[in-house]
């Protein structure tokens, strides 16, 4: 897998994703499924949106104890996706689990990729709820570093960490970056945010941009401008 966009499609029904989708006409997006669309269709609309000929990364974010996670990774590992996740924060036993759980008898599996820190949570949060003293850019390490130890193929970061992940876990430990933001954008509710082409320089092998695609008059062009500038 080589270096792509990927479009969160946070849609609230199957429906308005697919009508989405629709707009790029024979162009098929890596597409991201996360929870809100997910939760409103269940699997078929995984098989649905696969069968049109799209990469799927599955954004569900496990984050349980090891047994549950295993078992329901192992339901997963049924579903034909290219990319699943959880959160780094369940421990390393919880994603040996999630790995021997994803694993399908024939020893193929998707890829499995850990959350360090949403790229929601700024610096105070981080230390005055979550109560972590440690820099932003020191948990993100020690999380990646957990998950590269645990078997994971990578971990999901700001941008703004993704240099920092390669140099320490080698370049073919994936950085799958949202927080992606045009420079005449709107940032949102995303703190740790970079351009496409700023992820480029960073190193990001994938980016994920949800409502800068999603939310733009024209998708279809936000998207070309997003492959433009992160890919060409
Ligand atoms: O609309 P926007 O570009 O902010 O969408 C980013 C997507 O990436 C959302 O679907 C969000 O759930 C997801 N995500 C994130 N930060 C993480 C992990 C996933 O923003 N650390």
């Amino acid at each position: 897998m080589g270096k792509d966009v990927i479009i969160a499609c946070d849609f609230s029904s199957g429906q308005k994703t697919l009508e989405f989708l629709d707009r790029f006409g024979g162009k098929k997006p890596f597409v991201k499924i996360g929870m809100e669309l997910y939760y409103a269709e269940g699997p078929s609309i995984v098989e649905k949106i696969k069968n049109r000929g799209h990469k799927i990364f599955l954004d569900l974010k496990l984050h349980d104890i090891p047994n549950t996670v295993k078992k329901a990774m192992a339901v997963l590992s049924g579903l034909d996706v290219d990319m699943t996740n959880l959160h780094a924060a369940g421990g390393s036993q919880m994603m040996r689990a999630a790995i021997e759980g994803l694993t399908r008898p024939d020893g193929t599996r998707p890829l499995l990729i850990a959350v360090t820190q949403l790229t929601s949570t700024d610096a105070a949060t981080l230390k005055n709820e979550l109560l972590i003293d440690t820099p932003m850019a020191d948990t993100v390490l020690s999380y990646a570093k957990s998950a590269m130890a645990s078997g994971l193929d990578g971990v999901v970061c700001s941008p703004l960490e993704a240099e920092g992940v390669h140099k320490n876990c080698g370049k073919n430990f994936l950085t799958v970056t949202p927080g992606v933001r045009f420079a005449d954008g709107d940032i949102g509710d995303q703190k740790r945010v970079m351009t496409p082409a700023e992820a480029k320089k960073a190193g990001s092998d994938y980016i994920v941009v949800g409502r800068p695609i999603t939310a733009a008059e024209d998708p279809v062009a936000a998207y070309e401008r997003c492959v433009r500038e992160f890919i060409d």
